[in-house]
């Protein structure tokens, strides 16, 4: 099967997301092209490096450049000051310059600390992603947003640091468990409901093909990664556009924070899918969209097994008014009004500034019942 290339155009930051099985053991050759001279250190987490650690240490040892290992625990607990204080040690202790790079091998927890940690140290150094699930190849590996999470809330300290190349290896994910593979997925279909209604389409005649692997799974990514590299490419720190790319995320994000982050009842993707699928009915409540349209987006969550309303959640969840506290503590309410990622329809989404925040209110009421 062959690699797809997707370029990222920032100019003289400008780099390539390769798609496609077997890149991290060809990751040794990968990154020498394009940084020929640098030595190399990797951060991983436990489990993933007991799956994919070993052929990206051979690739790199192969090429005359064996890298320094840095392994952490798994986990959302991972994206801390005290592991980004052991990273940044032992980058400095394996003695690495600016010019040398640090790897992000894993998933998008990896990612976002390691890129920090690259961003940081002596004022910023090389940075390459090699992401193993497929929420990190469609989304946090893409676009230069790393960073931890404060005690107050998730992603709150970072800084944006591009990296100089993503291999997002295609069979890394034929290991993912099937839950953490569908959370990956609302991130794929969240990028037709965004613009690309036609993917949309595609997505819900081809999805079966997307989850048993081979081409379909690879054009899926590769769609993915061209659509966010787009939004990027024109709004790398989020001043407009890129900020559609958290279509059901307001939504979400509340969910994840009444839910206290317990991953057993609501992973980050499973709370993007039950959002976008809020986002359309809200759209549809305030006859910005036809109700059709987030019955079509239900009907496809479901379809692939992801959950898609409040109800869908095991356990109890907070009233309407508490889940409203968690909205406004992830976002400003300005003058009672709220921003959202809104929809005219499939593949229309758009920035919705002064949304009433009375509207959002009798909505999440509404939700709750339902
Ligand atoms: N994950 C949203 C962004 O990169 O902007």
């Amino acid at each position: 099967m062959s690699v797809v290339t997707v370029e990222v155009g920032l100019g003289d930051r400008a780099y390539e997301i390769l798609i496609g099985p077997g890149l991290i053991a060809r990751g040794g050759e990968l990154i020498q092209q394009r940084l020929p001279k640098a030595r190399c250190a990797i951060v991983t987490d436990e489990n993933v490096a007991a799956a994919h650690l070993e052929p990206l240490v051979e690739s790199l040892t192969a090429v005359g450049n064996a890298p320094a290992v840095i392994t952490l625990p798994a986990g959302e607990k991972t994206k801390s000051f005290s592991s980004l204080e052991t990273v940044v040690d032992q980058i400095i202790a394996a003695r690495l310059e600016r010019g040398d790079a640090v790897i992000a091998l894993g998933g998008g927890v990896i990612g976002d600390l390691t890129g920090f940690a690259a961003g940081i140290v002596r004022r910023g150094m090389n940075f390459v992603q090699v992401p193993t699930s497929l929420l990190a190849q469609v989304d946090s590996s893409v676009g230069g947003k790393t960073g931890i999470n404060s005690p107050r809330g998730k992603n709150l300290i970072g800084v944006f640091h591009q990296p100089k190349l993503v291999l997002a290896d295609t069979g890394a994910l034929d290991t993912l468990p099937l839950r953490e593979f569908r959370a990956g997925y609302a991130e794929v279909a969240k990028y037709g409901l965004i613009d690309r209604p036609d993917f949309f389409t595609w997505l819900e005649q081809n999805w079966q093909e997307v989850f048993s692997g081979g081409a379909a799974r690879i054009e899926a990514i590769a769609q993915s990664c061209r659509a966010k590299a787009d939004v990027v490419a024109r709004d790398e720190f989020e001043t407009g556009d890129r900020a559609l790319l958290n279509l059901g995320h307001t939504f979400g994000h509340a969910l994840e924070a009444a839910t206290a982050y317990d991953g057993a009842r609501l992973v980050h993707g499973e709370g993007v899918a039950i959002g976008m699928a809020l986002a359309h009915r809200f759209s549809a409540r305030l006859n910005l969209a036809s109700p059709d349209d987030a019955a079509r987006v239900e009907a496809h969550l479901r379809a692939v097994g992801l959950p898609w309303r409040m109800s869908d959640i095991p356990g109890d969840l907070p009233d309407a008014d508490a889940l409203f506290n968690y909205i406004t503590q992830d976002k400003k309410v300005s003058r009672g009004a709220l921003t959202f990622i809104l929809t005219r329809g499939l593949g229309q989404s758009f920035i919705a500034k002064d949304v009433p925040a009375s509207e959002v209110i009798s909505f999440l009421k509404e939700q709750r019942q339902g």
